[in-house]
């Protein structure tokens, strides 16, 4: 049978962590696509990672590549081509140089891996899914963004830094766009199954749901020059091995709606089940006043980015 094969589309700070993590988890063989001008760059990444691997046990194969033959028989293709945020910058400022790369992108993808499933994390990530479905013509169950994954996590590591208690044993929701209008799902959070309603104030949770919505920038202005990178990539892997290993994963992920939560056309957060059929299935729930409203104002937020995107 062989083993997967996951291809990385950008092998800069992300890209270098999703080949790392997939080699070590051995979730399959592993090729970094990168630019001409950045071809040295990944095979460097390439090599240096395969020059772990005696320490580590595995037996993935990692290689760098800058002709995009080289995807040919990929299973999942993980999507970080374009350029991160610098302090000042928001996701959105990033949409003409990144959009112009995903239309790019997704013409090759389709043209030689038209079966992979594809993890889009390039930013504005709710325009940039959009753009790859739209140029790629991919059934939207092969398709998907990576932020709810990424904004729950952060949420979940906020808490469990206030609590002090595990953060394997916290769980949390965040749906909607990937940018500041995001909707912390608060009243659902559980530690260990205990509402942290009732564990931590009011006022305190409004302060980490703030931080969570602002956790990229903060991250952004701490680094100066780049954006985050080890969780991104490590949410990302998440999701492949759901479906690499039909996992039946329950991660809230930038889908295409028609219909769920009153939601038509859009890619945006929203709890999804990954398996091996890709994004099998949205999960509806019921939402209360406030949060429908709350979803309602991040879809705004949302279309007015894709609407940008002129497709
Ligand atoms: N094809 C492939 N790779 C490309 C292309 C392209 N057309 N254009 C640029 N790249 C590569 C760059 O050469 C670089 O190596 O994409 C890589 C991006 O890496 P970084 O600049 O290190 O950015 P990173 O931190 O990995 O973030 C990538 O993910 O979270 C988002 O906002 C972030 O949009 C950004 C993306």
């Amino acid at each position: 049978m062989g083993r997967k094969k996951i291809a990385l589309i950008g092998g800069g700070q992300i890209g270098g962590n999703l080949a790392l993590i997939a080699a070590q988890k051995e979730l399959g063989d592993v090729v970094i696509f990168d630019i001409p001008q950045s071809e040295g760059m990944v095979k460097g990444k390439a090599l240096d990672i395969m020059q772990l691997r005696p320490h580590d046990g595995y037996d993935s194969e990692v290689t760098g590549t800058s002709d995009y033959n080289d995807l040919t028989g990929s299973d999942v293709i993980i999507i970080t081509a374009g350029i991160p945020r610098k302090p000042g910058m928001d996701r959105e400022d990033l949409m003409s140089i990144n959009l112009g790369i995903m239309k790019d992108v997704a013409k090759n993808v389709k043209k030689y891996a038209p079966e992979s499933f594809v993890i889009v994390i390039s930013n504005p990530l709710d325009a940039m899914v959009y753009a790859f479905h739209k140029v790629s013509g991919f059934n939207k169950n092969k398709v998907v963004g990576m932020a709810g994954a990424l904004d729950s996590g952060r949420f979940r590591a906020f808490i469990a830094m206030e609590t002090g208690y595990s953060v394997q044993d916290v769980s949390c929701m965040v749906l909607g766009g990937h940018g500041d209008s995001m909707v912390p799902i608060t009243r659902l959070a559980t530690i260990g199954g205990v509402p942290v309603t009732d564990l931590i104030s009011a006022k305190r949770l409004k302060e980490i749901e703030d931080r969570t919505r602002f956790a990229g920038g903060e991250i952004v202005k701490l680094f100066g020059n780049g954006s985050a990178f080890y969780a991104p990539a490590q949410c990302a892997i998440e999701m492949a091995e759901a479906y690499l290993k039909d996992k039946k994963r329950v991660i809230p992920c930038a889908a295409l709606c028609e219909g769920e939560f009153g939601i038509n056309g859009f890619f945006i957060g929203v709890p999804t089940v990954i398996g091996a059929g890709g994004i099998e299935k949205i999960i509806e729930f019921n939402l209360t006043d406030d949060e429908k409203n709350a979803l309602n104002n991040t879809l705004e937020a949302v279309k007015k980015t894709v609407g940008e995107t002129k497709l």
